[in-house]
């Protein structure tokens, strides 16, 4: 029995020493959770929705526009996720089309906290212009609809 404790022991302190001898200079950082699709889908899909359909309900309740504030901010920084180093596939267009999504993000966001609809319904095509510019230059397989 005290052999088994002393293995075990033995056991813990040959487990851990690798993690204390590892370098420990490995600073935090970005990691993708998500795939790109996952983000799209999961994120960018749901929130620019309610920005695009925000007409379809011309009655606001409080509760409405507390949802349209909440989709506004999480659209535009969900821009800056797809700008950050682990996601950002070039320094360059690239960034130029995730800004696109961005200015049009903090528009809603600005419009929605003063529960102005007619603004919102006017970033419509914007909106579409941010997400159609980005697919066409990195969406694989895409094909402009028109
Ligand atoms: C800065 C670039 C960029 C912007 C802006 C962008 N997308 Fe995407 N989107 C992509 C890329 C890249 C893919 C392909 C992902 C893959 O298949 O790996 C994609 C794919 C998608 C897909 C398909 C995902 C799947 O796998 O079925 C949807 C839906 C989508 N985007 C919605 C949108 C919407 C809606 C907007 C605008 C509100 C938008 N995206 C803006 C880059 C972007």
């Amino acid at each position: 029995m005290r052999l088994l404790v002393l293995l075990l022991l033995a056991g813990a302190v040959l487990a851990q020493a690798p993690s204390t001898q590892a370098p420990s200079n490995a600073a935090p950082g970005l990691k993708s959770i998500g795939t790109m699709s996952e983000v799209m889908v999961r994120i960018i899909f749901p929130t620019s929705n309610e920005i695009f359909y925000v007409a379809r309900n011309e009655n606001k309740t409080e509760k409405d526009w507390e949802d349209l504030r909440n989709n506004a901010v999480m659209l535009a920084e969900a821009a800056n996720l797809l700008m950050a180093d682990n996601r950002a596939k070039d320094k360059d267009r690239w960034m130029k089309d995730a800004t696109l999504l961005r200015n049009v993000g903090d528009k809603a966001f600005k419009a929605a906290k003063v529960k102005d609809l007619e603004g919102l319904k006017a970033l419509n095509d914007e909106l579409y212009e941010a997400c159609q510019s980005c697919h066409e230059h990195y969406r694989p397989g895409y094909r402009r609809k028109l």
